[in-house]
Formats: structure tokens, C-alpha cells, sequence
């Protein structure tokens, strides 16, 4: 039987959703980019504020939301498309054919529904086959980079993206075990990740597969590498005024988005040494608030994937 794509009542529920209204403020006339569109929870509210009138162009990598996007096109008078493709791209050709936009939302990492369905492969808590891929068609699976990458590499990725203490341990024991026979399934992987850590580590903080999983999946979707392509894509996509939201769950998104408005907010890329500048680069946005934005404690309690998230907020100057 095939998997159910159809909206259901667990469906994901949007992380920060009166902060991101509130600091996107989406007024009659305006268009809104939902460029993470998921089940449509941000972007329902977005164009409820609308109000009838104004446009909203949701993005997403993911062909399994459409039936999302049929139901809230179906239910809103507001005019609407959704663009499948990978948001850095999508953005970047939306600009270069004139659209402008007022607000971008930018909600990053996975959806409740990639989560809980067993058959995309991102969870450890079931046996499905190895993918983790956001786009079912993009290159490469997970199964491809457990079985292809090098030992140095898988380690690489395990420290970089999941701060996985036994890196070097796990790397090696899935070149030893691929070598009998190579990786298919998501149990698999957890066996021989839970045999490479030292008993303690077994039973300590969370699930032992939690970082090793977090890692391939950043890996697999480039998750870092579009993020920082997608940034100054939707701040050239903004009107002058216009406002940019980023919703991320991880200190190495977080990290990005955070020097991407600095910078912006900066301007001059003079070396910190040089007494006058010279480069003539005047700042484009403005971060406010300044600081991060993080979920209440009541929030965290009804909806615990709430827990890592963090605002950050960029207005464009013009
Ligand atoms: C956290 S969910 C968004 C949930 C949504 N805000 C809601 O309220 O239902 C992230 C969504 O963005 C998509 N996504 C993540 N990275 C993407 C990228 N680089 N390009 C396009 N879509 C992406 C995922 O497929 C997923 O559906």
C-alpha cells in the first residue's frame, strides 16, 4: 500500500508562528515567499493576513507537499503558486525575473511529515531504506554516501554536521562492515553505529544514531551549502523595506544566518585593519532585533521540536 500524502491532523506544526507574523507583518497587496512551504502552516497564516488581497509564492524541494498546497490554495482567496525546486535556486530565478518580494520566510531543516514517515529514511527510531533525501530525484542518497564516501570523509561529516564525538570510531566500522556487504537500511546503519561507540555512550545522552543521522542528512541535502546560497538570493529578491525571517534549528545554520546579517548590516568588507575604507560597500539590511529570537517555554511544551529553533530577522534598507 502506498504511503499517505494527504493532510492529516499531525501534520507539522509551525515552529515561532506569532513571532514570525509578527516581525513579517504581511499586509494587503504585499507578496509573501514561503520558501520552505512544508505543510503550509506559515504560510496559511501568512496569507490569512492578506487579506484577500496580495500574493503568495511558496517554494519547496519536497514533491509530497502539493497536496498541502492544493488544500490552502483551495481555502484562501489569496492569488498563489507553489515552485518545487531547491529554495537557493528558486530564489535567485525569481529575482532575476524582476519579482520582488515584501517578506521571505525561510523555516529550515525537515518537516514533521519527512520525519515521521519510516519510508524517507531520515529517523532512526524505524527500519526503512537508507534515502534522507528533501527531493526524492536529487543526488546523493544517504545510501550513496554510507556506501561511497572515504573513511576520512564520513568521519569529516559526522564531526562537522553532527559534533559526533566517535567520528573516527563509527567512520571505520561502516567501511569494515560495507566491505561484507554494503548498507541499505536505516537499522542497519543504527546496528553498526551502536557496536562502534563504547558501551556508556550507548545508554548516555539521547538516541546513540541522534548525531550520525543529523550529519547525513545535512550532507545529503547540502543543507549548509544552500542556506548560505539562499541568503543573499532573498535579500536581492526583497524590496527596499521588505523583510527577511529565518527559522533555524541547528548553531551551524544559525551561525550562518547570524554572519550573513552582520555582514549585510556592515557593509564595508575592508580589512578590520585598513584606517578608511575603500571597497565603498554600504550596508543593505538592517537585523532587528538583533538578537535571536527563541521559542517561549510554553511553546516548547506543546510542540517539543520547538526546542532548538531561533529567529533571526533582517529589514532591507532602501
Ligand atoms: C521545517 S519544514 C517547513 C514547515 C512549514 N513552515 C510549515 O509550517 O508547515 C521545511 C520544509 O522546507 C523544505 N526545504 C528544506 N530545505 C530546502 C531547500 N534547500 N530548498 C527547498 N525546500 C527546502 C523541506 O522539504 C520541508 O518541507
Amino acid at each position: 500500500m502506498l504511503p499517505s500524502v494527504l493532510p492529516t491532523e499531525t501534520d507539522h506544526v509551525p515552529v515561532l508562528a506569532d513571532e514570525v507574523l509578527a516581525v513579517l507583518a504581511p499586509r494587503p497587496g504585499e507578496t509573501v515567499v514561503d520558501a520552505t512551504f512544508g505543510a503550509g502552516g506559515h504560510a496559511g497564516l501568512l496569507a490569512e493576513r492578506l487579506r484577500g488581497a496580495g500574493k503568495l509564492i511558496a517554494i519547496d524541494r519536497d514533491p509530497t507537499v502539493a497536496p498541502f498546497f492544493e488544500r490552502l490554495r483551495r481555502s484562501s482567496p489569496v492569488k498563489m503558486r507553489l515552485l518545487a525546486g531547491e529554495f537557493s535556486t528558486v530564489l535567485g530565478q525569481l529575482a532575476d525575473n524582476g519579482v520582488r518580494a515584501d517578506a521571505v520566510l525561510l523555516d529550515l531543516g525537515v518537516s514533521s511529515m519527512q520525519l515521521d514517515r519510516p519510508e524517507r529514511g531520515f529517523s532512526y527510531a524505524a527500519d526503512a531504506p537508507l534515502d534522507m533525501r528533501m527531493d526524492p530525484t536529487a543526488e546523493p542518497s544517504a545510501r550513496e554516501v554510507v556506501n561511497e564516501a572515504d573513511e576520512r570523509e564520513l568521519a569529516d561529516i559526522f564531526r562537522r554536521y553532527g559534533e559526533e564525538r566517535y567520528s573516527r570510531q563509527i567512520a571505520r566500522a561502516i567501511v569494515a562492515r560495507r566491505r561484507k556487504q554494503p548498507f541499505e537500511r536505516t537499522g542497519e546503519l543504527v546496528e553498526t553505529i551502536k557496536q562502534a561507540i563504547p558501551a556508556p555512550a550507548r545508554f548516555g545522552e539521547g538516541h546513540p544514531a541522534r548525531r550520525v543521522f543529523q550529519a547525513l542528512r545535512i550532507e545529503v541535502n547540502d543543507e549548509l551549502g544552500s542556506l548560505e546560497r539562499a541568503l543573499p538570493a532573498a535579500l536581492e529578491l526583497l524590496r527596499p523595506g521588505g523583510r527577511l525571517a529565518v527559522i533555524s534549528f541547528h548553531s551551524l545554520e544559525d551561525r550562518i544566518v547570524k554572519r550573513f546579517l552582520r555582514s549585510q548590516e556592515h557593509g564595508c568588507t575592508c580589512p578590520p585593519e585598513f584606517p578608511l575604507c575603500v571597497c565603498g560597500s554600504q550596508p543593505t539590511l538592517r537585523a532587528t532585533p538583533r538578537r535571536a529570537i527563541r521559542p517561549s517555554a510554553a511553546e516548547i511544551a506543546r510542540n517539543p521540536r520547538a526546542q532548538s529553533a531561533r529567529l533571526r530577522v533582517g529589514v532591507k534598507i532602501g
